[in-house]
């Protein structure tokens, strides 16, 4: 019935091409992403896949880091910039205890989130890392999405498509000034288009 059913199922998100190939894209999500995503999520993500900008969703292997990441610190109080059809603030709400709090907005003290994702305007990435440096604690974890920018980071720019230049031109210099900050650990971790984990030093 299970097999049934997920024929009839939209298809999943196409790799944004980080990956060898698309076939091995396809492995990761059929092998450790689909079968443990949450039902809810999934009916979003088939909802959102008939939406013309499907693309901007988060990659489901993405988020499941991110929800991973969000268990491992015990995160209860979150904020999110970048809501769209709210695939990764309905898989930060799942992953947070039921007590737990997700914002969408500012809202609380300096040094009291546990947990934050940026995926939104790309010319404001350094903003929000500014910003989300003060609201979130020591040893809480910011996410950025998107930091590799469909691969465009490392091409030659004249390559690069003109839609597709302010966001890769944002992109190379925020991977540079994160690299450069003392008050992180950083990871670019090549899952979806591309995720920077940051865990806030001091
Ligand atoms: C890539 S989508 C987010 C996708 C989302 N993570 C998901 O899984 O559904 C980016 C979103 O950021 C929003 N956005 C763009 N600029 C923004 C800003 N300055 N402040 C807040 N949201 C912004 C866009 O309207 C869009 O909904």
């Amino acid at each position: 019935m299970e097999e049934e059913s997920s024929k009839r199922t939209a298809p999943p998100p196409p790799s944004k091409g980080l990956l060898q190939t698309p076939e091995l894209y396809q492995y990761v999500l059929e092998t450790s992403v689909f079968p443990r995503e949450p039902q809810q999520l999934k009916e979003l993500r088939d909802l959102t896949a008939t939406h013309p900008r499907a693309m901007m969703a988060t990659a489901p292997d993405a988020a499941q880091l991110m929800g991973l990441l969000i268990k491992l610190i015990d995160a209860k109080k979150t904020i999110e910039v970048g809501v769209f059809t709210g695939y990764s603030l309905l898989l930060t709400a799942l992953s947070i205890p039921h007590d737990g709090k997700d914002f969408v907005r500012q809202e609380g003290n300096e040094g009291s989130y546990d947990f934050a994702y940026v995926d939104a305007d790309k010319v404001n990435y350094w903003n929000y890392h500014e910003r989300l440096m003060k609201l979130v604690r020591v040893g809480g974890i910011i996410a950025y999405d998107n930091t590799l920018w469909g691969g465009t980071v490392a091409i030659p720019p004249d390559s690069v498509a003109g839609s597709h230049r302010g966001g890769t031109e944002a992109t190379i210099q925020f991977n540079k000034s994160l690299a450069a900050d003392p008050r992180v650990d950083i990871s670019l971790t090549p899952l979806g288009d591309g995720i920077t984990i940051c865990r806030r030093i001091y």
